[in-house]
């Protein structure tokens, strides 16, 4: 079928109804049209087989200068999706750019590294628990989500960015405006300006006072030789680092929380040893993964997918949430939480690809750890309101709630 025939979805930039939308998009093809904030038309990848063949398909790009739209100056000025398409990193990057901008972090951070920080995650999870009960006070409820799922994943990235504890929460708030994609224009530029500010202010301390960490190296490797790393490929390899090294994992943490919470007979498959925590994480990934839709990639020519014939220079996002619930991947059942699933598909929800995520490792420890140390210190649990009240993030990016009220006491 041709694009052309159907009236393209606009994308709810609030993602309140997030798994009934990527099942109205899936329902509709592998590659549908919508329409993102600001009225420009883009397609979405929805299903996991297309989706897996599109992420590796040689003949599309990352560099935004494939995308025609903006190439060609009819992007609404200020348009707050910009940033994703034109910061100067390894996202937004190709070929042999691509693996300079991805080898400077990965050279750092080796899983031996991310495997040495266990006892460490352990550790601040274990504090953070023990100041659960204060922030519960008499009422025995807690946003956990707060409490917990934002301050360790923001601890740990910046134990390894060396970012000092008083900058941390500048960063996370920052952070947090960039991940929503219901911003206008104004608050969009403010946070890309604080944040790149925040940044510089980083680099500057750690050239000063270098230490065992990621942004040490970076710093490093951006003077020791002017090619390695220009000025502002050091501040978006930080941005991304930074972003994507927090507030995914609290996703993945407070969604795997509440997915336990609304399916006690899972929780009770993990106390009883048919399941393990690492199972838990998996189908949480699948389940209700971090990251909704990822922007953007570009066919580098008019590209079939699954039938479809997506145009040159069209922005696609990736649907990995979509992808996760695909009844022909994870079948008839794929709406439902069972963590003894265990399928035989790879799960997208970390990418898949050059661009696969570099924090995997990192984020299945943290969520790994956090979960098994929380259940065993609240086995009761609960959550403090119904399920369906729970507020949505606004984004159709980052895939969570805004808050996760709990009682961990009665
Ligand atoms: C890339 C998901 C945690 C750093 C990605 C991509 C996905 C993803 C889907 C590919 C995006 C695309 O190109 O379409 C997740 C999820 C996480 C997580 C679900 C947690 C549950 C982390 C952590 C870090 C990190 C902890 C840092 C320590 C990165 C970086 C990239 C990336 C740097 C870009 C790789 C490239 O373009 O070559 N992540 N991520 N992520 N992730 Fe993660």
């Amino acid at each position: 079928s041709d694009r052309t025939d159907r009236t393209p979805h606009r994308l709810d930039p609030a993602g309140a109804r997030r798994h009934e939308d990527d099942a109205g998009l899936r329902a509709q093809g592998a590659a549908v049209p919508v329409v993102l904030p600001g009225g420009v038309p883009a397609v979405a990848v929805t299903r996991h087989e297309e989706l897996k063949e599109f992420l590796a398909d040689p003949d599309v790009a990352k560099d935004a200068c494939h995308f025609t739209a903006l190439r060609e100056g009819v992007i609404p000025d200020g348009w707050p999706l910009t940033i994703f398409a034109t910061l100067e990193g390894m996202t937004t990057a190709d070929g042999a750019d691509h693996r300079r901008l991805r080898g400077v972090v990965t050279k750092v951070l080796t899983p031996a590294r991310i495997e040495g920080l266990r006892p460490r995650v352990e550790r601040l999870t274990a504090e953070l628990l023990d100041g659960l009960g204060t922030a519960a006070g008499a009422s025995g409820v807690v946003d956990l989500r707060r409490h917990f799922a934002v301050p360790l994943p923001v601890s740990v990235i910046g134990e390894l960015l060396g970012v000092p504890p008083a900058m941390r929460g500048e960063l996370r708030r920052f952070s947090y405006t960039m991940a929503r994609t219901t911003l206008t224009p104004e608050e969009s530029a403010a946070a890309n300006r604080g944040m790149a500010e925040a940044l510089g202010r980083l680099a500057a301390l750690r050239r000063a006072e270098p230490g065992d960490d990621l942004t040490s190296a970076l710093v490093a490797a951006h003077d020791e030789d002017g090619t390695t790393l220009d000025d502002r490929e050091l501040t978006a390899t930080l941005l991304t680092l930074v972003v994507a090294g927090h507030e995914t994992t609290l996703a993945l943490i407070t969604n795997a929380v509440r997915a336990l919470c609304t399916h006690p007979d899972q929780l009770e498959l993990v106390r009883s040893g048919k399941a393990g925590w690492a199972d838990v994480v998996e189908e949480t990934l699948r389940y209700d993964a971090p990251v909704g839709l990822f922007p953007f990639r570009y066919p580098l020519r008019d590209l079939p997918v699954g039938g479809t014939v997506v145009p040159r220079g069209t922005p696609v996002l990736a649907a990995y949430a979509s992808a996760g619930r695909d009844e022909r991947a994870y079948g008839p059942d794929a709406d439902r939480f069972d963590v003894t699933r265990r399928p035989a598909n790879r799960l997208l929800s970390f990418g898949h690809g050059a661009h696969y995520c570099i924090g995997a490792q990192l984020a299945r420890l943290e969520a790994t750890v956090a979960l098994e140390a929380l259940f065993a210190r609240h086995p009761d649990l609960a959550l403090a309101v119904p399920d369906r009240e729970l507020p949505r993030l606004s984004s159709f990016i980052s895939n969570s709630t805004e808050v996760l009220p709990v009682r961990i006491f009665a």
